[in-house]
């Protein structure tokens, strides 16, 4: 049996090895915040982050991550008041809202390796994050929003 560290959790799954580490987290686990767009690792809307780096859930099997580091959404931040999700409320970034956990995610694994991105960085890193609803422009400034105030020591 596979066990995972989900959101700081040890779990143990029953779905079969080769299933994707999507359903086992939204339908074995009910953590819905992780959305299901293309399933081919095309749309992001799915990224959630293995040993902290952002990964298409939907194209992971669970078996290949056996005991590793999964964060979904959920557990970002343990009150979800990681500087992006506020960045992305103040901003008001969502507009239907389904790849926004994606996007969130992705960010977050972008802040690590650039904590003063440009907006060069911003484009390469999300462009495999996509928005039916067009919300890139915000997208962009509230990333930038949240990694000034990270800079500036502030968690909000
Ligand atoms: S659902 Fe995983 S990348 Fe689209
Ligand atoms: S906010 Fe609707 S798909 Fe991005």
């Amino acid at each position: 049996m596979t066990t995972l560290d989900l959101n700081g959790r040890t779990v143990s799954v029953r779905s079969p090895d080769d299933t994707p580490l999507l359903w086992v987290i939204r339908d074995e686990f009910g953590l819905t915040g992780t959305k299901f767009g293309c399933g081919i690792g095309m749309c992001g809307a799915c990224t959630i982050h293995v040993e902290g780096r952002a990964t298409r859930s939907c194209i992971t099997a669970v078996g290949a991550v056996a005991g590793a580091k999964i964060t979904t959404i959920e557990g970002l931040d343990p009150k979800g008041r990681h500087p992006l999700q506020t960045a992305w409320i103040d901003l008001q970034v969502p507009q239907c809202g389904y790849c926004q956990s994606g996007q969130i995610m992705q960010a977050a694994s972008l802040l690590k390796d650039y904590p003063n991105p440009t907006d060069d960085d911003i484009n390469a890193v999300m462009a495999g994050n996509l928005c039916r609803c067009m919300t890139y422009v915000r997208i962009r400034s509230a990333i930038k929003l949240a990694a000034s105030r990270i800079r500036g020591g502030s968690r909000a």
